[in-house]
Parts: structure tokens; sequence; C-alpha cells
């Protein structure tokens, strides 16, 4: 099995360039990188995402946008991440399932066990071996992203109009998730530079690559 790697935060973190950074670095690395993300990664996965984001979708509940979300990450993990994974490959997903847990689970206030448990069927039990959380405080995310929308770069989505308590709980929950589980969660402060958080990220990386090196042999 290869390696599976997620990236997850608030918008405005900086996450796609992060990504897009590390890939370039393990390619050079050598390593076979597939780059994919969430929701979408797959035809029905980007029809399913463009439900989710369309703001005429106001009235959806809670419920139906976590099944939804989940629909779209059954598709992935089924066509995409375990094929590449299985063929030794290394994987790294712009969100994954910690996203449903952070913005429905905390965010939306849907029971987190039942989350949990829907979001075991849907993965079929693929967990990454390291997740990337880009840690923001909210303004300054809200502001990244105002501004990114005033330079007309990137898609303005149905996520983006919640009132500021749900990006708190959603970072809380976040910040929870990873004192939960320290091993597999490396929390970035990401106001600091793009050069900088790059380097955490390789150099924790590394380490990893070493252990899970050492475990093999
Ligand atoms: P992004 O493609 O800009 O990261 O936007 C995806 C949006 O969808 C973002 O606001 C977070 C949200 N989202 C969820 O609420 N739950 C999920 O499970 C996933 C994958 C994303």
């Amino acid at each position: 099995m290869g390696w599976f790697i997620s990236f997850e935060g608030l918008d405005g973190s900086g996450k796609t360039t992060q990504i897009a950074g590390l890939a370039q670095r393990l390619r050079a690395a050598g390593h076979d990188v597939l780059l994919t993300r969430e929701p979408g990664g797959t035809a029905i996965g980007d029809q399913i995402r463009s439900i989710l984001h369309d703001m005429r979708n106001a009235e959806m509940t809670a419920l139906a946008e976590f099944l939804l979300y989940s629909a779209s990450r059954a598709q992935l993990v089924r066509q995409v991440i375990r094929p590449h994974l299985e063929r030794g490959g290394t994987v790294l997903c712009d969100r994954f399932a910690d996203s449903s847990l952070a913005y429905q689970g905390y965010g939306r206030q849907l029971d987190l066990d039942w989350v949990r448990e829907v979001t075991r069927f849907v993965t079929e039990g693929v967990v990454p071996h390291l997740t990337i959380y880009l840690d923001l405080p909210v303004e300054i995310g809200l502001a990244r992203k105002q501004a990114a929308f005033a330079a007309q770069r990137g898609e303005r989505n149905r996520l983006d109009t919640q009132p500021l308590e749900f990006y708190r709980r959603v970072r809380d929950g976040y910040l929870s998730m990873a004192r939960a589980e320290p091993q597999r969660w490396l929390v970035i402060d990401a106001t600091q530079s793009i050069d900088q958080v790059q380097q955490s990220i390789w150099e924790r990386l590394q380490h990893l690559l070493l252990e899970m090196g050492e475990a093999a042999r």
C-alpha cells in the first residue's frame, strides 16, 4: 500500500497552494503522486460537487448535505484512491472524511458518533496516514477568502455564507480531532509564509517516511 495524505483547513488557509507544492516535491523525490480533491475527483463526484456548492440550494438539510459529501467520497475511494494506493502510489487529497466531521459534525452539529460510523462504511476503512491541518483564526480565513473574491479568484460556494459561529465550531472541531489523534495529525500555523508552511510540512513528512521505512524492515 502506498501513502495517503490528506489536507484539511478552513477556506483561505492556503491548502491548494500547499498541496500543489508538496506534490511537486514528492514527484521530484520519485513518488507516483495522484492529486485529488473532495467533493469531486471523479465525474460523478464533480456532479455532486455542483449540487453541494449551488447557492440556489439554500434549503438543503444538514443530513442531505452530509450524505451528498459521503456519496462523492464513496465514489472517490472506490474509483480513485484505493486503486492508486494498492498500486503503491502516493495519494494527496484536498479534504477527506475529516471535513465532514468538522463541517457537518461540529459545524452543523449532526451526531458525531453517527457521522463517524457512516464514514467508516463510506471510506471502506481507508484512513490517511497523515492529515495536514492548516490552522488559521476564522477571521483571517474569511478575510483572505473575501480578498480572493474581490480579485476574482476562487469560486464562491454555499458553505461561504454561514455565520461566524459556524466556522468557529469547525475550527474548534479540527483542533479537538487533532488533539485526539496526534500521531495522524500535523497542525501547522497557516499565518506563516507560504515557504515556512511548505518547509514544516516537508520536514515532518521526511520524518514520517523514515519511521515507516524503519517499521517496514
Ligand atoms: P473547497 O473545494 O474550496 O475546499 O470547498 C469545499 C467546501 O465544502 C468547503 O467550504 C468545505 C465544504 N465541505 C464540507 O462541508 N464537508 C465535506 O465533507 C467536504 C469534503 C467539504
